[in-house]
């Protein structure tokens, strides 16, 4: 289980600047000691006015800072948006892009997302790429059909930019909607068939190596038992777990007992 694994904090729209540099500075030393287990990457993604005093915080240090969204051009007069080069110069080094709250609130088509995604690989910034079905179309079994469109735009973007991608991590994670912020969580089954689907999805239409998958929705310390027979999980995406810092450090120590 040599395997390198992702926690990525998603704080979303929780804390202010303050709240967030406090949580840091009180939790420093701790984060630094978690973040220095062998194999482990931790990204913490915070508001975007938090990037910068983030980054400045955690220079030098094995914690990397990501932001939740960016702009889809590269400069000039789009008021309000921010571009992937400007969150890089700010110490973002990964960014989410096509979260389902920016899909569904935003109205962010598979398009959007993959022009973003160029917007990042070519500023030199990590994408953390979000896919994933609402409850409707698990119910009529169009998952797969549903990560397919989704993921299509995606791979081609990539494909585009293999010149670009050396040094890149690339992480794709599964967040099925319906378990975003509800508790609910898929069956191991559910994630094995997904997962499989996925990696081999990619495998067939990008050279390797290929993204990263990681889980993400729901995810707490007392489910962590349902991910750890899957082999194609690296790690995960959290949400309202991440604002606890007993619960982060349970869930990066789950593993670290595991190994
Ligand atoms: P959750 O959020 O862990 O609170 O379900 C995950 C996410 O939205 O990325």
């Amino acid at each position: 289980m040599n395997r390198r694994y992702f926690y990525i904090t998603n704080w979303k729209m929780y804390w202010a600047f303050d709240e967030t540099t406090d949580f840091v500075i009180k939790h420093f030393d701790d984060l630094i000691a978690l973040s220095k287990q062998p194999l482990i990457s931790i990204i913490m993604c915070p508001s975007a006015p938090a990037i910068y005093p983030l980054a400045t915080i955690f220079k030098d240090t094995p914690l990397a800072i990501g932001a939740q969204d960016c702009s889809d051009q590269h400069k000039g007069a789009f008021t309000g948006q921010i571009s992937a080069s400007h969150l890089g110069s700010a110490g973002a080094q990964y960014c989410i892009i096509g979260h389902s709250e920016r899909r569904r609130f935003n109205h962010e088509t598979n398009q959007d997302i993959a022009n973003k995604c160029i917007q990042l690989i070519t500023a030199d910034l990590s994408p953390i790429i979000c896919i994933g079905e609402s409850q409707e179309e698990n119910t009529q079994g169009k998952t797969l059909l549903i990560l397919e469109a989704q993921l299509a735009p995606i791979v081609q973007a990539l494909n585009q930019q293999q010149a670009h991608m050396d040094n890149k991590t690339l992480l794709i994670a599964y967040e099925p909607v319906w378990a975003i912020g509800s508790g609910q969580v898929p069956t191991t089954n559910h994630l094995e068939t997904v997962f499989a689907w996925i990696s081999s999805y990619l495998s067939k239409h990008l050279p390797s190596p290929t993204p990263f998958l990681i889980y993400g929705g729901s995810v707490t310390s007392n489910n962590l038992d349902l991910f750890k027979d899957n082999k194609h999980i690296n790690g995960f995406l959290i949400g309202g777990a991440s604002l606890d810092f007993q619960e982060l450090e349970k869930i990066v120590k789950y593993r670290i007992k595991a190994r």
